[in-house]
């Protein structure tokens, strides 16, 4: 196993069910080790270090479940370089140990106050301790950044004598810089067993640090899910992943496409949300804001996209608000599969500006519904007001009764309220509820002009399911313009009800 100047065969030992679940916060249930080891083990990983044996009994429990899967990873898990821990972890009947010794003189002294020979020693006996009893070895220097390089060598050379199937490399601290770790991996790749990198995040070099480490020789990178891990984390898979594959050109045997929905397994299950601006996965990856780079996409998507989002599993999402031209609002219609006329689009456009300036993010569900209104704009709408009463007062329940034609038919509906406004709703939506079933989420009204005859502006936002649009109302009647709005609602969430309804 040699690293990417030689074979271009990497291998992938993936963390994040310890390191990742190091994560201040987390902690996981069998049920959900089970489910991220499955998704891990169908994306294509060599190595699933499941947990840390000797921690508890849930602990055990997990990782034994996870070695029982009949996964094709091999199943690994942490041991401290002690026989108790190896004694944990061949009872959770793992295929291998991540055997791990401190081997900076900061950890070795200060930590374990110990020293350079006593590690050395132990390292060698629980080696040989683990290979006696058919486990597969990793052995690991903790700190290795940090310690002394001929002293680091000699731990991994003993450990080689003592059966270690293969060794690991481990910027704790996450200190190693990209040209320091080239040249380390460049001496150590070149002993008689494979070895890993192992980085964090603290100073945001742990993908570089990786490659680097790859590009010198390594043969194996540690790496989580969405990069997570103790304090800044460790190096994420999909960034190790794609770097690989789109920028070095090398087939890593992963399943690409199935990177960001793991990435939105791990972020649910572990409850750690991907900040949107993360590299590959991150909510804005694959976001363009409305404006020149839009052109550009148009012509050619690579132009501002390194990566196609279907790649990994996604797709393109443009923002639209009040700066969308026609070439954004095109675009986001096309990632729908939405064709219009030269007319459509331009009343389209109007539609989305009109929002915008009201502050209002253009939601996907609003777009397409505004679509759908611009392109069905002759047919009638579903729902139609006939009349409106309502009563008021200082010594009544506000009331209000509709008359509405409802897809053909003529309905009748009463409603009471808080208000006059709430009264009037409440009866419209009632009279709609045997078809649909639509929430009114928010409620906002501007008066636009002043005085007690204002010409007032109504937005609601409605929905169904988890489909959301914005509506708008405008007059000077209150009641009227919130009935507007609302019925505007109703109209854009029936027809998008129908069309993925088909
Ligand atoms: O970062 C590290 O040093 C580790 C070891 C304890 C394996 O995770
Ligand atoms: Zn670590």
């Amino acid at each position: 196993m040699r690293g990417i100047a030689l074979s271009g065969k990497i291998r992938f030992l993936d963390t994040t069910l310890r390191d990742g679940e190091q994560t201040p916060g987390v902690s996981l249930t069998t049920d959900q080790k089970l489910v991220i080891a499955r998704n891990l083990d169908a994306l294509g990983v060599q190595v699933i270090e499941a947990g840390s044996s000797i921690t508890s009994e849930g602990e055990r429990k997990s990782i034994k479940a996870v070695a029982s899967e009949g996964l094709k990873a091999e199943i690994c898990c942490f041991a401290r370089a002690n026989q108790a821990d190896v004694d944990a972890s061949l009872a959770c009947d793992v295929d291998s140990v991540h055997l791990v010794v401190p081997v900076s003189d900061l950890h070795i002294e200060r930590k374990l106050k110990s020293n350079r020979q006593a590690i050395l020693a132990k390292a060698v006996q629980v080696t040989e301790y683990a290979k006696d009893h058919g486990l597969i070895v990793e052995l690991s220097g903790e700190d290795a950044s940090r310690a002394d390089l001929d002293f680091l060598t000699s731990v991994y050379n003993a450990g080689i004598d003592a059966g270690a199937d293969r060794l690991c490399f481990c910027d704790t601290v996450g200190v190693l810089l990209p040209e320091k770790t080239g040249e380390i991996f460049e001496v150590l790749s070149r002993l008689r067993a494979p070895i890993s990198i192992h980085c964090h995040d603290d100073f945001g070099l742990a993908t570089s640090n990786t490659v680097a480490a790859l590009k010198a020789g390594a043969a194996q990178a540690h790496v989580t899910v969405n990069g997570l891990g103790e304090r800044a984390g460790n190096t994420s898979l999909e960034e190790v992943v794609m770097v690989l594959e789109n920028l070095y050109h090398i087939k890593t045997g992963i399943k690409c496409e199935d990177l960001y929905p793991l990435s939105r397994l791990v972020s649910r299950v572990m409850g750690i949300t991907v900040a949107p601006n993360k590299a590959v996965v991150g909510e804005n990856a694959f976001t363009h804001e409305a404006g020149i780079h839009v052109h550009g996409l148009l012509a050619d998507t690579s132009t501002y996209e390194p990566m196609h989002p279907e790649q990994v599993g996604r797709k393109r999402r443009i923002v639209l608000g009040k700066q969308s031209g026609k070439a954004s609002v095109e675009l986001a219609l096309k990632e729908f599969g939405v064709n219009t006329t030269p007319e459509q689009l331009l009343e389209i456009v109007s539609r989305v500006k009109e929002l915008g300036d009201k502050g209002k993010r253009v939601t996907d569900a609003d777009l397409q519904a505004i679509a759908d209104m611009v392109q069905s704009s002759q047919k009638e709408p579903k729902v139609k007001l006939h009349e409106l009463t309502v009563v008021s007062g200082n010594t009544v329940i506000p009331t209000a009764s509709v008359k509405i034609l409802l897809n053909g038919d003529e309905t009748l509906e009463a409603g009471t309220g808080v208000g006059p406004v709430d009264a009037a709703i409440n009866a419209i939506r009632k009279a709609v509820s045997g078809v649909t079933d639509i929430r009114l989420d928010e409620y906002h009204v501007d008066a636009i002009t002043g005085g007690t005859n204002a010409l007032v502006e109504v937005w609601v936002t409605m929905a169904i399911a988890d489909r959301k649009i914005t509506a708008r109302g405008a007059g000077a009647d209150i009641i009227m313009a919130s009935v507007e709005a609302v019925l505007e609602g109703i109209n854009r969430l029936m027809l998008l009800e129908e069309r993925s309804n088909g």
